[in-house]
């Protein structure tokens, strides 16, 4: 993919297992420069945990301008992070908001048992600042200019076990094609990638295992995707090569998503009874 001369933001890596990385990792290869952000540390963690797992990863990276903490929960903090990104960059081409949180207590427990406040917290962090990042990146945005987000399967069906982030990935859904629908004019582009089950630290705590097993058996391709193929969509969303394309919620799933009975894991079960 190229973006040779495109610079953007990435906004979720949390280390070299999250998507964030392997979409930065593929706009890289393309030539294109990265602002990253990560959650800030907590004042009395010395260590710094959270900012050294993420530049562990950019400090080697010719093409990672600058790295900066940014809790998305606070809008000062994003506006700090679009100026940073103008001073650097001029124009922002493209961002990646790759972000979520629910409280595990929340996740784990029944849809009909979610605290409000759990609720508040995940609707916050999940949704609304994909809102907030792109109303603080408007005046920077140049005429072209990517923006997508990623969602799951989970807030177009019922996934037993994702609960309320379900509700949350829905309510992202609807997000991204009214943002598609203001920034239009501008030229700007928002779109979602909706990712089938990957390890990593999100995933975990949203019941991924089990979803693996599943989508091996279930999906057309008979098999689970990999980072790299989640990068490269990603890569191709924040890319002119999509440049047509807005309002979308693009699957790359093996074509799970698609399918109206479990087909195949069908023959499986009649064989194992
Ligand atoms: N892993 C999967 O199977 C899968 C599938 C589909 C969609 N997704 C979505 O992909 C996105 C990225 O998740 P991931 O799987 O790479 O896991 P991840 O844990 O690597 O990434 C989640 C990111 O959200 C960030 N975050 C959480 N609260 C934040 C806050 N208040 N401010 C700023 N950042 C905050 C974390 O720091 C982390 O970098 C999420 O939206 C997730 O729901 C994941």
């Amino acid at each position: 993919m190229d973006f040779t001369g495109k610079k953007g933001l990435i906004l979720g890596v949390a280390n070299d297992h999250s998507i964030a990385w392997a979409i930065a990792q593929q706009v890289m290869n393309g030539g294109g420069i990265c602002g990253f952000t990560h959650l800030p540390d907590r004042p009395d963690d010395e260590r710094q945990r959270n900012r050294r797992r993420v530049s562990q990863l950019t400090d080697t990276c010719p093409n990672a301008a600058f790295l900066v903490p940014m809790d998305a929960q606070n809008d000062e903090e994003i506006r700090s992070v679009m100026t940073t990104a103008a001073e650097k960059f001029g124009k922002i081409d493209f961002i990646l908001h790759s972000i979520a949180f629910a409280d595990r207590d929340d996740l784990n427990r029944d849809t009909v048992f979610t605290s409000r406040a759990g609720f508040k917290l995940a609707m916050d962090v999940s949704v609304y600042t994909l809102i907030a990042v792109t109303a603080a990146a408007k005046d920077y945005l140049s005429p072209g200019a990517s923006i997508a987000t990623m969602t799951y399967f989970g807030g177009e069906k019922c996934v037993p076990g994702y609960n309320v982030m379900g509700i949350c990935k829905a309510a992202l859904d609807a997000t991204v094609r009214y943002l598609a629908y203001d920034m239009g004019p501008q030229s700007v582009r928002v779109n979602a990638l909706s990712a089938g089950p990957i390890r990593t630290l999100a995933g975990r705590a949203a019941g991924v295992d089990e979803m693996l097993t599943l989508y091996e058996h279930m999906a057309p391709l008979g098999r689970n995707v990999s980072h790299e193929e989640v990068g490269k969509t990603g890569a191709f969303l924040l890319s002119t090569a999509s440049e047509g394309i807005t309002g979308e919620i693009l699957h790359v799933d093996g074509g799970y998503n698609m399918m109206g009975s479990p087909g195949r894991l069908l023959k499986k079960l009649a064989e194992s009874s």
